[in-house]
């Protein structure tokens, strides 16, 4: 493990980037901010080494955008409407960022916060934060970690938290991929598939609407690989309405299972993402509109790259019958993704 000052904070704290891994395998670059992960360099099929991840040259970049670009996020990953809901006979009241709800746990997320280097070594680092309870509204102090490993061409995330009182929590990580290198432009041509057979169809401010519909007959059937393009393009009112996709399908099985595989024709490169999580919010970077600017300086547009996040389904506080985000004291949350690169 190799680590060295990357910036600082407004007021003055350092953010740190710590190094996993070796080539030919795998590179991680890590933040502290936000337990980020900056850089993820790999062997492409075409024998070419390139970051496959999107992310931010400067901290000040990082703290000017809404994109959550690798970080990862909580307490709450994704939205719970109008921040309101009960939780053991209480009503708790969180922040709310994104069209009068919350978004990736509020306003001052776990993205934004510097998280501590517990334990590291040449292929893992391990960070945790302390979230003091009514952090967000959110009630119950929550110890979260995060531990990255690297290992025979493949990227381990396993995301554990634990509580003093009765909460809720939903942790992801919010990586954009593409396959061709940051920068290279649209991943339009990737061709995703997804281990899916149902989508949970939104409001126009990213509320589930109701029950999970298949996905049959819609942009959402990925159960063969079919590029991104066509889907993010259709005239189908969802996909309209969210400017691409940014919803939520439901991994078929239980377990560390495949859910998506992403691959790029252009460069011969291959990624699968693993998951035990429910549901797989997959986001094809519609809100990029050419403000943000990647590592190399270079602008984000539109589809220039897609995060698929495992995590629990999207507001699971008002789905009582959906697989629940409720943690008590004594439980341990725990939450296992891997990157598979052929
Ligand atoms: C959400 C998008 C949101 C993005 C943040 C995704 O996880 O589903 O609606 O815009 O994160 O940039």
């Amino acid at each position: 493990m190799r680590h060295m000052r990357f910036g600082q904070l407004p007021d003055g704290q350092a953010v740190d980037l710590h190094t996993i891994g070796t080539a030919p395998g795998p590179v991680l670059e890590l933040l502290t901010l936000g337990a980020t992960v900056h850089r993820l360099e790999v062997t492409c099929g075409d024998g070419v080494r390139r970051n496959v991840v999107l992310g931010h040259a400067t901290v000040a970049d990082r703290l000017a955008s809404d994109a959550y670009l690798g970080a990862t996020v909580g307490r709450y990953a994704n939205r719970i409407a109008h921040g309101r809901f009960e939780l053991a006979g209480r009503e708790v009241v969180v922040g709310t960022h994104d069209r009068g709800n919350s978004l990736h746990g509020g306003p001052d997320g776990f993205d934004r916060r510097l998280w501590e280097v517990v334990s590291a070594g040449a292929d893992h680092a391990a960070l945790r934060l302390v979230s003091p309870d009514g952090d967000q509204g959110f009630p119950g102090e929550l110890t979260a970690q995060v531990r990255y490993e690297v290992a025979d061409g493949m990227v381990r995330v396993r995301h554990e938290a634990t509580t003093d009182a009765t909460t809720v929590v939903n942790l992801t990580n919010h990586s954009y991929f593409n396959l061709d290198g940051d920068g290279a432009g649209s991943v339009d041509h990737h061709l995703l598939s997804l281990d899916a057979d149902a989508y949970v169809p939104v409001d126009p401010t990213g509320i589930p609407l109701g029950e999970p519909v298949p996905v049959d007959g819609t942009p959402f059937d990925f159960r063969a690989a079919a590029p991104i393009g066509p889907a993010v393009r259709s005239n189908d009112p969802q996909v309209v309405s969210a400017r691409g996709i940014d919803h939520d399908v439901l991994v078929r099985g239980e377990g560390l299972r495949r859910a998506a595989v992403l691959e790029s024709p252009a460069t011969s490169t291959r990624l699968e993402l693993w998951s035990d999580q429910p549901g797989l919010q997959v986001y094809t970077g519609n809100f990029l509109d050419g403000s943000l600017r990647s590592s190399l300086g270079k602008a984000y547009r539109q589809g220039d790259g897609i995060a698929l996040e495992p995590q629990l389904h999207p507001d699971t506080p008002h789905h009582p019958d959906w697989p629940s985000a409720v943690l008590e004291p004594g439980e341990r949350y725990v939450h296992v993704l891997e990157w598979r690169f052929d």
